[in-house]
């Protein structure tokens, strides 16, 4: 591989967010590796995007992905995209949810981002996709705000642990965005009204927004330990 062309991880690249973010980057000249668990919808952004895009079908959450992490050469970009939701009340959450929700949010993004930061060069950095809610709450969303909440402060102690290296570390806070994951309770109309009456620009953003914000941070050389809000001002009233 041609190598001036900058290597980015993307974790979650597949569909929604990370479908855009390896669009996005791919766009700007990147070289991503996008990681998923099914082969059809990795396959299908491989033949969208081409030989810029890599696919690894891989379970995020296995240590089958740190051992190929270990044998590739020093990625430029990690975007810590995984994550996952089952929303309810916390006393109806059972142990099985509960172990999903933390294990894939929070152990996997800690375990990804230490076996690729092991081996990142000064002037790389890491882009973790939380959410609003990692700076408010919302109902039956104490889990997922714990573990977005998590990643914050994962994203602030990295921005600190690495900078005498060279390497930056922020998020992007999005607000809701329509995917696969958000899919089902967007089309619930009285779930879509509350939420849209809850983003003062009155709408949800798009996939590509959160991208947009990730190409940013990906670029921005004195930008560290922040977290950049896409949320059409949710957090701002
Ligand atoms: N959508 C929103 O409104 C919203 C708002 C704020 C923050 N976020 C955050 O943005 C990120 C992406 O959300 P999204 O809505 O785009 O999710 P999504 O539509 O559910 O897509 C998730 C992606 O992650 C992959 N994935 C899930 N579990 C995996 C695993 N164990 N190993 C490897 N790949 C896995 C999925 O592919 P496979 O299932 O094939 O593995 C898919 O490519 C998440 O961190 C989410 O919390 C989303």
């Amino acid at each position: 591989m041609d190598t001036t062309i900058k290597r980015a991880l993307v974790t979650g690249a597949s569909k929604g967010i990370g479908h855009a973010i390896s669009q996005t980057l791919v766009a700007a000249g990147w070289h991503v590796t996008g990681v998923a668990r099914g082969q059809h919808a990795l396959g299908s952004v491989h033949i969208e995007l081409g030989e810029l895009f890599e696919p690894w079908c891989v379970d995020a959450t296995s240590d089958a992905l740190l051992e190929r992490i270990a044998s590739a050469e020093p990625f430029d970009l990690l975007v810590n995209n995984l994550g996952t939701a089952r929303h309810a009340p916390l006393v109806d959450t059972p142990d099985t949810d509960l172990d999903l929700v933390l294990d894939t949010n929070i152990r996997a993004t800690l375990r990804i981002t230490r076996a690729v930061t092991r081996v990142m060069r000064a002037g790389a950095s890491v882009v973790t996709i939380t959410s609003q809610m990692a700076h408010v709450g919302g109902p039956d969303r104490i889990v997922y705000c714990t573990t977005k909440a998590a990643l914050e402060g994962m994203t602030r102690a990295l921005a600190v642990e690495l900078a005498p290296r060279g390497i930056r570390a922020n998020s992007v806070a999005p607000t809701f965005v329509r995917t696969p994951l958000t899919a089902p309770m967007l089309d619930e109309p009285e779930f879509a009204r509350w939420v849209e009456d809850m983003i003062p620009l009155g709408r949800v953003a798009q996939a590509g927004d959160v991208a947009e914000a990730v190409a940013y941070l990906a670029d921005a050389r004195s930008v560290t330990g922040h977290s950049l809000r896409v949320d059409g001002g949710w957090t701002a009233r």
